[in-house]
């Protein structure tokens, strides 16, 4: 029995998630011997104003116990964003060591890219997903006068360089032997020069794998222009965030884009998500998109081991895109549960 903690969150996160779970139910029930049990945790910002937490005290202690976790969106206009995520999403992540964060990028059948020629867009992006620049490390001082003082201080840490970007090479090992790292040494003086000494150091490990260092806001033009020139891209925390989000918006929309926050080693849960957020302006109206969380769902199941069922749900979600079943942001007319329904029977059909 495979135990997968889930956490809608807020807004859409509940719809996409609920459907996700459907998809991966049926998917399941065609492997023998595959069962999942999902148990849902209703924490998130309406459980934040309740009890003044966006989780238990025992949270952690209690998701620790799950194989996976499957998470929707966090975030409402009710809480301050940096007070729900860091109440939620970014323990988690640091909790379970899910340093990284992988994103992939493809342009579906079905699926309109915004770029005129997108050529052959197939592109992962590895982003560090537990230290960089999103640190808890800073403060703030002569508050409220003129001269106030907000320091914020960017954590990289040999170890944690060094290990995602070992997984950047193993990854473009494993695909098409290209990588990217994402840069900002010419401006960013001590952190990214050390960023890119263990970059040249490691690369010297994969011999098989063309790699080269790119300053981020040039690779972000370069994604835009030729993102057929790329297969993976590895960057810290903040430069894989911003990275990822163009890559998913090149590929069709963020509502399809897919999240993978790895324990690579397994010692703790891993946490698949959809990179989209809970989107106030339709939550509850049925009309959101599940396929970033249908996605996340494929990436689960192939984390898990069980990479044919994966790859099945990822083809049903993709013959679906195709036939026209897609929601508004995709510039279709289905709903939440029509789409979901076409997935589902397009698993049985192939079956
Ligand atoms: C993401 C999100 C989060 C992040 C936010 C909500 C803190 O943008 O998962 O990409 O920046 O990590
Ligand atoms: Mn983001």
């Amino acid at each position: 029995m495979v135990e997968i903690g889930v956490i809608g969150g807020d807004g859409i996160g509940q719809e996409v998630v609920h459907a996700g779970m459907r998809v991966l139910e049926a998917a399941a029930g065609q492997e023998p011997g595959l069962e999942l049990s999902f148990t849902e945790f209703p924490w998130g910002c309406e459980y934040y104003l309740e009890h003044g937490r966006m989780m238990p005290e025992d949270g952690l202690d209690t998701l620790a116990g799950c194989d996976a976790i499957y998470l929707g969106a966090v975030g409402w206009p009710t809480v301050p964003d940096h007070v729900s995520l860091w109440g939620l999403l970014l323990p988690i992540r640091r909790a379970f060591d899910q340093y990284v964060n992988l994103r992939p990028a493809r342009l579906l059948q079905g699926v309109k890219s915004p770029l005129a020629a997108p050529d052959d867009l197939d592109i992962t992006v590895v982003r560090e997903n537990t230290e960089g620049e999103y640190s808890d490390s800073g403060g703030r001082v002569y508050r409220d006068t003129p001269h106030e003082i907000a320091v914020q201080e960017s954590i990289f840490t040999r170890r944690g360089v060094e290990r995602i970007i070992r997984y950047a090479f193993e990854e473009a090992e494993s695909r098409r032997g290209l990588l990217v790292g994402a840069t900002k040494s010419n401006g960013i003086s001590i952190t990214m020069p050390f960023f890119d000494e263990i970059f040249r150091e490691i690369s010297s490990e994969f011999p098989d794998v063309e790699a080269s260092l790119m300053h981020a806001d040039a690779l972000a033009a370069r994604l835009v222009l030729a993102p057929g020139s790329f297969d993976v891209v590895v960057g810290s925390n903040l430069f894989g965030d911003l990275l990822s989000e163009v890559t998913a918006a090149i590929a069709g929309a963020i509502g399809i884009a897919p999240s993978a926050n790895l324990n690579p080693e397994g010692v703790y849960p891993s946490l698949f998500e959809p990179i989209h957020g809970s989107a106030p302006d339709i939550a509850g109206d049925g009309v959101a998109n599940p396929a970033g969380a249908i996605w996340a769902g494929s990436l689960m199941l192939d984390h898990l081991g069980h990479h044919d069922t994966g790859a099945r749900v990822l083809s049903a979600l993709e013959e679906t895109l195709a036939s026209g079943t897609k929601t508004s942001d995709l510039g279709g007319s289905a709903s939440t549960d029509e789409m979901t329904d076409s997935v589902v029977r397009r698993l049985e059909d192939n079956h």
